[in-house]
């Protein structure tokens, strides 16, 4: 029998949360927000704009002079822009400092200084994108949603050992986040992933033995979690380019040649080309084709075929060529009859190659 799939249980971690929250200074006290207080929306909305690519440690005094110095969101508004830049000064990307001004202004011109308390009004403010109006709405006002950050992704696709790789995941893990939302403390139910990720669910090492959901993640019980969030292959290095050659002779036959033995794709069978290169150029492509003694004509096939390498991505035009029967294969290159070519040792990108010229 199959054993019955543990949930993972949002009180769990919302107990978690209770005992061994990080104290941040845009947090409520434990007490006050036991007692049924709720955070003050500017300053939870204040504190989410500083912690936009900025660490919970670095945002901590900017958090406290801004709410010293604007203390509400019409002060906020009233300030001088140049004023606010120069509180910002240290924390980086300005855009942000800007776009704080602009959104308190919106806030006081369009909701008469109180923050929406819908998902849809506090996205359509300046500067606040799904991830924001996630992290407000439901810290300041429990409404049901859930922020997802680096951190809740990596606590995510552990828990439901999630197979699909990022950024392509993001969707499901939004939905599987959404699924464990508790009917209250939303924001606590957030606050409390965002600490999971950042003390318990690290990317390397996790401490699972003091995890509240640690009995029904998958990953953990397979012993891979620190594979999760499986990445998508790098792309590494910049695009090459280059042409390829496909010469049809009258009779049916494709020229190909053989590649390198040592290298890339070595030994293996390809149609003529240039070299592959980062500054390729394309107005001298046909010194690279092949010579025949009458000089063919190499017509330019419009699109091109792309091929991703493990170290590369490729990008070929590919020019055709008709010559007549009984012309002599260059040297290094032989005839092939087409209706054979799939028993040759062609690659891939080889196989995009012919397929875009004879197809
Ligand atoms: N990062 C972004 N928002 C946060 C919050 N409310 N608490 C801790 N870290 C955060």
């Amino acid at each position: 029998m199959r054993a019955a799939k543990l949930q993972a249980d949002p009180q769990n971690l919302l107990r978690w949360y209770d005992r061994h929250r990080r104290v941040l200074p845009w947090r409520l006290e434990a007490w006050r927000a036991r007692a049924g207080h709720k955070a003050d929306p500017y300053a939870v909305w204040l504190s989410e704009i500083m912690l936009q690519q900025t660490t919970v440690k670095t945002v901590g005094p900017y958090y406290a002079k801004f709410l010293t110095r604007w203390p509400t969101v019409q002060a906020l508004a009233a300030a001088p822009l140049d004023d606010v830049l120069r509180a910002w000064a240290g924390l980086g990307y300005y855009a942000r400092a800007r776009n704080l001004h602009v959104c308190a202004r919106a806030v006081v011109e369009r909701h008469g200084g109180i923050f929406p308390r819908e998902l849809d009004a506090l996205r359509a403010l300046p500067g606040i994108g799904e991830y924001t109006a996630s992290a407000v709405g439901s810290i300041a006002f429990d409404l049901p949603a859930v922020p997802v950050d680096g951190n809740v992704e990596r606590v995510v696709t552990r828990l439901f050992a999630v197979e699909e790789a990022m950024p392509a995941a993001k969707r499901e893990i939004k939905r599987l986040a959404a699924a464990l939302l508790p009917p209250h403390r939303s924001g606590d139910f957030a606050q409390g992933l965002m600490d999971l990720g950042a003390t318990i669910c690290s990317p390397k090492k996790p401490a699972c033995a003091l995890c509240p959901w640690s009995e029904p993640c998958v990953a953990r019980a397979r012993g891979d979690q620190e594979t999760f969030p499986r990445k998508a292959p790098k792309r590494e290095g910049k695009e090459r380019y280059g042409a390829a050659f496909v010469a049809l002779r009258a009779d049916g036959c494709v020229l190909l040649r053989q590649r390198p033995e040592k290298g890339l794709l070595g030994s293996m069978t390809e149609v003529p080309g240039s070299d592959w290169a980062h500054d390729f150029d394309a107005a001298s492509a046909l010194e690279a084709a092949p010579r025949f003694r009458g000089k063919p004509q190499w017509r330019k096939l419009t699109g091109e075929v792309t091929h991703v390498f493990t170290h590369f991505p490729l990008v070929l035009t590919v020019f055709v060529a008709e010559l007549p029967r009984g012309t002599p294969a260059p040297k290094g290159a032989r005839w092939a009859r087409r209706a054979g070519l799939a028993d040759e040792a062609l690659p891939t990108v080889m196989r995009k190659v012919l397929a875009h010229a004879l197809d």
